[in-house]
């Protein structure tokens, strides 16, 4: 068994090392990783060098959507076999606190998550990981589906926030990845006219691809001028925020109907924005937001098998680990392009 890894050894810098293939404890399974998707967080990660007080410091392993065989097992394993496909969840939580103790781990502040510094990610052949965080993934769903369990369940997340239900009326800010998998989501949660909103056209006909019922191009028209226009005032059941923009953020208290919710998803570069309270406040609505998920990752596994989503569509391209390099150079250049990349690791 021979382990590389690539590491990130400075701004838009990587090279691929040999190292030790890990040790697994006796609650761990060594899993022999065959796919990796790249996140906007490693790519912001490599080009910034750090995501808010999270600060990559000295050489560093990115990747967290992934999944792979499992080829060794701890001495107290028992739940999965050697040969079982397995998706990662990547956020080992302490299990003693009130977040994890109440099912809301998610929130746990000793979370150890994948390519967060001080935690090395998962671009690399072999991993060492908890078994309770290894999720079998049944015959006919692919490794490489399994490696976007980890953004769909972000999707599912803000669904099940939004309390999405059969027959809800949806608009979804922003267009990318995680826009995208929360359109997937929220067809599966039932909502029956889900509009999407974006400046890239490239991604309003992904949206129009998998399912939107409608798009609405924010470079064009303004998104709450045609929202009002289609609800003829009353606005939408739930308003997901996905862009990370300080616009839509801005948007949602006027896009969501009474008594709606909006969920925010989106990380916008500032801190403090200038927000229409009022406007909530007539209208009694919800604001909450989401952060990663939690007890997801079986619900979404189930939904794949099942073919009730299908996330195959989110991938756009696909290369070689040995050209890991090259792919983030790639998405850097190509960000209307790519929604979604992923590294087959050989
Ligand atoms: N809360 C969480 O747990 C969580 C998890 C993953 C990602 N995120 C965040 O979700 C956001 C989306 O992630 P992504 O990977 O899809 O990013 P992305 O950059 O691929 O997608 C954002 C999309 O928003 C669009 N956009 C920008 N300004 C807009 C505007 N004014 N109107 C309409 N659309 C606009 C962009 O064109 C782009 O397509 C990011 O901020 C990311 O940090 C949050
Ligand atoms: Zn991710
Ligand atoms: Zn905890």
């Amino acid at each position: 068994m021979k382990n590389k890894a690539v590491y990130m050894t400075g701004l838009n810098k990587m090279e691929i090392r040999d190292i030790a293939v890990p040790q697994i404890k006796d609650n761990e399974v060594l899993v022999k990783l065959e796919y990796v998707g790249i996140c906007g967080s490693d790519v912001h990660y490599l080009e910034h060098g750090s995501i808010g007080d999270f600060i990559v410091n000295g050489d560093f392993i990115l990747g967290h959507e992934c999944a792979g065989e499992i080829v060794q097992l701890g001495s107290k394993v028992t739940e999965l076999s050697i040969g079982d496909k397995v998706a990662l969840e990547p956020g080992c939580t302490c299990g003693q606190c009130e977040f994890c103790k109440t099912g809301k781990y998610n929130l746990c502040p000793d979370v150890e998550f994948l390519a967060t510094p001080p935690y090395h990610g998962c671009l690399e052949n072999y991993i060492a990981f908890p078994a309770n965080m290894c999720f079998k993934l049944p015959d006919n769903i692919t490794s490489k589906e399994g490696a976007l369990v980890e953004p769909l369940a972000v999707g599912m997340h803000a669904a099940a926030q939004g309390n999405v239900k059969l027959g809800d009326s949806v608009v979804i800010l922003g267009s990318g990845c995680i826009g995208l998998v929360t359109l997937l989501a929220c067809k599966a949660y039932g909502a029956t006219d889900i509009t999407v909103v974006d400046v890239m056209p490239k991604r309003l006909a992904y949206a129009m691809k998998l399912g939107a019922t409608r798009v609405i191009n924010a470079r064009e028209e303004d998104a709450v001028a045609k929202m009002d226009e289609i609800t003829k005032g009353k606005g939408v059941d739930v308003v997901i925020e996905t862009a990370g923009s300080k616009i839509t953020i801005k948007q949602t208290a006027y896009l969501v109907k009474r008594g709606g919710t909006i969920v925010l998803v989106g990380m916008a570069p500032e801190d403090i924005i200038e927000y229409n309270f009022a406007k909530i406040m007539a209208k009694e609505a919800t604001i909450t937001s989401v952060f990663r998920y939690r007890n997801i990752y079986p619900k979404a596994i189930n939904a794949i098998a099942k073919g009730i989503i299908d996330v195959s569509g989110i991938v756009t391209h696909e290369f070689e680990f040995e050209d890991t390099a090259k792919a983030f150079d790639f998405v850097i250049n190509n960000k209307n392009d790519v929604v979604k990349a992923v590294i087959k690791i050989g």
